[in-house]
């Protein structure tokens, strides 16, 4: 069984309906419920459960239905795309769009990464965290999306350490430009004709997370162009 945050639209969703056409049972996760039955549609392996990962009993309500949900099944993957953009010169940035940035990238991925570790450290799981290149160099007019990146980085970097020897692995993936409602919904506008459909990355993405038994690939750049 697959667990896919921010699932509610582009990159998560994609994933969502190919792991789902290939007989897995998903369960989806994001805020807005509309959108997430909306996905569900597609598939009766999709499985919506609505959770804000920036509220603790949030992600905890999420992986208690998880476990009521599954019937048992196991659960072996978990694929953490949930996030948000917001951009602009840093002297044009408002307060509480830094918050909240801040909140559905870093505070997010601690709380459910935090969770799933308590929960299944000695079980044989693969977390995948999908960041961003921005998370790889830094950008202007990118500076507090790159910061809230970079310490995702950082942070699932420590995470892994913690785990070393444990059967939990940590899977780290830097996606480049897709052309999904990321975009419209950070107020930036441009021309993203040209970016990777939310549906080539997650094919590419679901080629490069084929483990055999005795190795994953651990870190993953989906470069665009
Ligand atoms: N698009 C790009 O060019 C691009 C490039 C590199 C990396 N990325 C990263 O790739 C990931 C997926 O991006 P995308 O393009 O697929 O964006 P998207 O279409 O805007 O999807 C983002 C998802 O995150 C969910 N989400 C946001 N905050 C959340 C919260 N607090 N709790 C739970 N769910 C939350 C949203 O669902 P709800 O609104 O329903 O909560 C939505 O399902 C993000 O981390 C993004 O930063 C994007």
């Amino acid at each position: 069984m697959i667990l896919i945050t921010g699932a509610s639209s582009g990159l998560g969703a994609a994933l969502a309906k190919r792991y789902a056409d290939l007989g897995e049972q998903v369960m989806i996760s994001g805020r807005n419920q509309a959108r997430l039955a909306d996905v569900a549609q597609a598939s009766k392996n999709l499985h919506p459960m609505a959770a804000d990962l920036c509220d603790e009993q949030g992600v905890t309500a999420l992986f208690d239905n998880l476990t009521t949900m599954s019937g048992g099944a196991a659960l072996d993957t978990v694929i953490h795309c949930a996030g948000s953009g917001y951009f602009g010169p840093i002297t044009e940035q408002q307060t509480d769009e830094i918050h909240k940035l801040l909140q559905n990238n870093v505070t997010s991925c601690i709380l459910l990464v935090r969770e799933l570790v308590k929960r299944y450290q000695d079980t044989p799981l693969n977390l995948v965290v999908v960041m961003s290149t921005a998370a790889q160099q830094p950008k202007a007019g990118e500076s507090t999306y790159c910061a809230a990146k970079w310490a995702v980085r950082g942070f699932i970097e420590s995470v892994r350490l913690e785990l070393k020897g444990k059967p939990m692995k940590i899977i780290a993936v830097y996606p480049g430009g897709m052309d999904t409602g990321f975009w419209p919904s950070s107020g930036k506008s441009l021309d993203t004709s040209s970016f990777m459909s939310a549906d080539e990355a997650a094919e590419m993405l679901q080629g490069a997370l084929k483990a055999t038994a005795h190795g994953h690939i651990a870190d993953i750049t989906i470069a665009r162009g």
